[in-house]
């Protein structure tokens, strides 16, 4: 089977190129094709832009366990939608993913349910670093070195040395400081006030929980991700890393700050919390100049109705996965950014932190994972439009230019917005090379080494 995306404006690793890309049996094989190839299939992309599928490296599906919030199906759709043709699943489900076996029923579930390509993390406990040893064709290990949703917590030293010394996968983590945010939350109990969120769980927790973690990182050589960086003060822990430290960011930490408490309230309750402005224009500038270099989303759904709860009964998390790009595009828009900056982010970059396989890049050899998006094309978000099982979104009533208009994996469209889904495909799991030594090591694409 070959299909030909003519006259494309390509979105390449170093730049953006009118052209014709072909693919053959899901392979991309030529960026530079001739107008009169053979194809089976032609697909018309005539001032339209061909990206590579987003890869979102921290999302939370809640399946098994938590499916009244969010599913397999209803957010691998979501992801085809928003332009995303890979993720990678946090272990806080329930039961959590906490042994191979965990991890594997996960991937048999998604096997069956999900319309676009998936991996699973096995989450780190205090005692069980055999099966961290153990288990292959994972992202990696996700640590709770502060607890959020879920009851995954790593915390004392010692355990915390023991994954990093008899563990090789990459590790990421989520970090909050749970002594500070523990005695903050002692300081401020019995409040209502959702601004008393960022104050509980504040800049100091981040910033002593990034530091321990890296430090750990740097001292047992380890491969180690900062999974959602939400201050201009951890920057500086993150600023010319050693060549295994890499961090990420996400939409609600770049476009939100304690400001919006008042309009959108419980709505932006994170863990890491929103922070402030000046946090946005730090983590804004660590993107651009390479600190950072992924974008992830953190979907991470609740119902309306849980989440209306009062503080603190209402729970943390947001669901962003099918507007993750489409924010970015809009940036790209406003002159913010490149669209060759959001692919980096959002596509390579991830790929190469977790070492997954043909992934991430139009170049050939690399597999037709794409999405085609159109610049100028305005929608509003709204809450019943979303295809997310919570059916609501903190951008509710933003207008944002620049949308995904149809996604293929392996060179079959399994979503485009005239024609909807083909909800017979059936999303892969990732294949993961951890030998080829990460983001660093790897060739090519911004901030390489
Ligand atoms: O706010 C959050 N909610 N942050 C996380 O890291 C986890 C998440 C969840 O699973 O609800």
């Amino acid at each position: 089977m070959r299909t030909l995306f003519q006259n494309a404006n390509l979105v390449l690793p170093t730049d953006v190129r009118v052209g014709s890309l072909l693919v053959e049996d899901g392979r991309i094989v030529d960026v530079d094709a001739g107008k009169n190839v053979a194809v089976d299939e032609t697909i018309d992309c005539t001032r339209l832009h061909l990206m590579p599928g987003v890869i979102d490296d921290q999302v939370h599906f809640r399946e098994p366990g938590l499916t009244h919030k969010e599913d397999l199906h209803f957010a691998s759709r979501a992801c085809a939608a928003g332009g995303v043709t890979a993720f990678l699943e946090m272990p806080n489900t329930k039961p959590p993913a906490i042994t191979i076996e965990g991890v594997r029923a996960k991937e048999q579930l998604a096997a069956k349910k999900s319309i676009v390509n998936y991996g699973f993390y096995i989450g780190a406990t205090p005692d069980n670093v055999a099966e961290l040893a153990k288990v292959d064709q994972v992202p990696g290990i996700k640590i709770f070195i502060g607890s959020s949703t879920g009851n995954l917590l790593v915390d004392q030293q010692q355990a915390l040395e023991k994954i990093f010394a008899e563990t090789s996968l990459p590790i990421c983590a989520h970090c909050e400081d749970e002594s500070t945010v523990r005695a903050n939350a002692q300081r401020f109990q019995g409040t209502h006030d959702i601004a008393d969120h960022s104050r509980i769980r504040d800049e100091r927790a981040a910033v002593i929980a990034t530091k321990r973690a890296t430090e750990l990182a740097r001292r047992h050589r380890h491969r180690f991700h900062v999974l959602h960086v939400s201050t201009a003060a951890e920057l500086p822990l993150l600023a010319n890393p050693a060549p295994y430290v890499t961090a990420e960011v996400c939409p609600h930490h770049l476009f939100f700050n304690v400001d919006d408490y008042p309009r959108l309230g419980s709505r932006i309750q994170m863990n890491p919390s929103i922070k402030t402005a000046a946090d946005n224009a730090g983590l804004w500038q660590a993107l651009l100049d390479g600190t950072i270099q992924v974008i992830a989303t953190d979907h991470a759904p609740h119902t309306l109705n849980e989440k209306s709860q009062p503080y603190p009964d209402s729970p943390s998390g947001l669901p962003a996965v099918e507007n993750s790009l489409a924010l970015m595009l809009d940036r790209v828009a406003a002159g913010q950014c490149s669209i060759t900056q959001v692919a980096s982010w959002m596509c390579d970059a991830p790929a190469r932190v977790w070492g997954i396989v043909g992934k991430g890049r139009l170049e050939p050899g690399y597999d037709a994972d794409l999405v085609l998006v159109d610049l100028d094309r305005q929608k509003t978000v709204r809450d019943e439009d979303q295809l997310t099982k919570s059916r609501w979104s903190p951008w509710h009533g933003v207008t944002l230019c620049g949308w995904p208009v149809a996604t293929f994996l392996g060179g079959s469209r399994v979503w485009s917005a005239e024609d909807g889904f083909d909800e017979s495909f059936r999303g892969r799991k990732l294949r993961f090379d951890h030998s080829r030594g990460g983001y660093w090591q790897t060739p090519g694409g911004i901030g390489t080494a």
